[in-house]
């Protein structure tokens, strides 16, 4: 590859597949002593805040990978693992992650700890070269001069502000370095990371802005879904098989992550017409309609998984109250859902009592979208036969409020 002044972007539309029932290893915080183990390097992946235990298994699943630790810094999940050698490639095709980092050392700190100190320990030679050497192998050939930034996530300041751990690290960084000049933006970018209390983590960026946007949308509309997260939403609807529905598509990033891992017929609606143009552009291959989730223009048990970005927050509103509308949009999904199927939602609430009996909760986790609280709820479409009306709840059901 000639050497480029632009970061390579790298792009993979398969899933990826890997062993099964690895576990992962506790892995203890690389001191300055920690050895290099020949043949192994260490990398980490940022996600989206609520994340990584979702993401984890994805990655400990891969061949060659182990997952060493999760975390959080305060913005994003953090996940780390040791990759053994000729394994790194099929990172790039873990459509869950945000950023891909080699590592390029690990510190505890303490309470009287100094910036200066905690970047002498990270910023080690012998590290740094090995780290540089996998950055100019996916990014660029090294040149004597290169440009660099720092970013520091810190969980708290009570003993040094996070800008003074930056400058620190800086500085350990142009020292080793004399002829690399800071520059913004630069060519290597040095991240280093509070992952858990007292735990930091640092390495060099791989990745640029198309990992974790994937293949752009063609037309924005405000309210969109991070593809990482829409990626992950599919995922948990299992192997691609049948017709995957997502009803409140708004600007198609479900339907477009779903067509890029093999569900040959996504299929969307929107109650808005301007959401089901843009969609349709965006996913040309998709049948989008203009409909109301609480009444779709699908038979019984046509589709196998219903994955949605339901209409909550800023930007969106339901129609009538609460545990109505879920009693009504809850029994159409499950009426369109074949049994075995699923439906995978995002929601910051579900009255419990707006369940039908044909869906049975299989996992809740809460997640951090654009600063807000939502959760991803996965239930299982239970029972043979078609919800039907039999599927909608009564009003003496709906009484009360509980959450599950
Ligand atoms: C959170 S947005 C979905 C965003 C989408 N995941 C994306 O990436 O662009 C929710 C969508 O639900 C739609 N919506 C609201 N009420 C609806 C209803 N009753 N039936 C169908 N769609 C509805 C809104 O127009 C909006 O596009």
């Amino acid at each position: 590859m000639p050497p480029s002044d632009r970061p390579r972007s790298r792009r993979s539309g398969s899933r990826v597949h890997g062993q099964n029932g690895k576990q992962a290893a506790h892995f203890p915080a690389l001191g300055s002593q920690e050895k290099i183990r020949p043949g192994v390097i260490h990398m980490f992946a940022t996600t989206a805040p609520g994340m990584a235990q979702l993401v984890k298994p994805m990655i400990d699943r891969l061949p060659g990978v182990r997952v060493t630790d999760v975390g959080f810094d305060g913005r994003s999940d953090l996940i780390l693992f040791a990759v053994d050698r000729g394994y790194r490639e099929v990172l790039w095709s873990v459509r869950t992650i945000e950023d891909l980092f080699v590592e390029v050392g690990r510190t505890l700190r303490s309470g009287s700890d100094k910036p200066h100190l905690i970047a002498g320990r990270i910023w080690r030679p012998e590290r740094v070269e090995r780290a540089l050497s996998v950055w100019a192998a996916e990014q660029r050939h090294l040149a004597g001069t290169m440009t660099y930034r720092v970013i520091a996530r810190v969980l708290q300041e009570n003993s040094f502000l996070r800008t003074d751990l930056r400058k620190a690290l800086a500085q350990s960084v142009s020292a080793e370095r004399p002829k690399w000049r800071f520059a913004d933006p630069a060519q290597i970018e040095i991240w280093i990371s509070e992952y858990q209390a007292d735990r930091l983590v640092a390495g060099l960026r791989l990745s640029d802005a198309s990992m974790r946007q994937h293949d752009g949308r063609e037309v924005e509309r405000s309210g969109a879904l991070r593809p990482t997260v829409a990626a992950a939403m599919v995922s948990l609807a299992g192997e691609a098989n049948g017709i995957l529905l997502d009803p409140c598509c708004g600007s198609g990033t479900i339907l477009s992550e779903a067509a890029a891992v093999g569900w040959t017929d996504p299929q969307g609606g929107d109650i808005d017409p301007e959401a089901v143009e843009i969609a349709s552009r965006n996913v040309p291959t998709s049948i989008i309609k203009q409909w109301d989730v609480r009444r779709l223009d699908l038979p019984d048990s046509a589709v196998s998984a219903v994955v949605s970005n339901l209409p909550f927050g800023q930007q969106f509103s339901i129609q009538g109250p609460v545990p109505t509308w879920f009693a009504e949009v809850l029994a159409e999904m499950a009426r369109v859902t074949r049994p075995g199927g699923c439906l995978v939602l995002l929601a910051p609430e579900i009255p419990l009592n707006t369940v039908p009996a044909q869906l049975r909760i299989r996992s809740k986790d809460p997640l951090k979208l654009l600063g807000m609280r939502t959760r991803l709820w996965v239930f299982d479409r239970i029972g043979a036969g078609s919800a039907g009306s039999s599927g909608r709840v009564s009003a003496g059901r709906l009484r009360g409020d509980s959450v599950w």
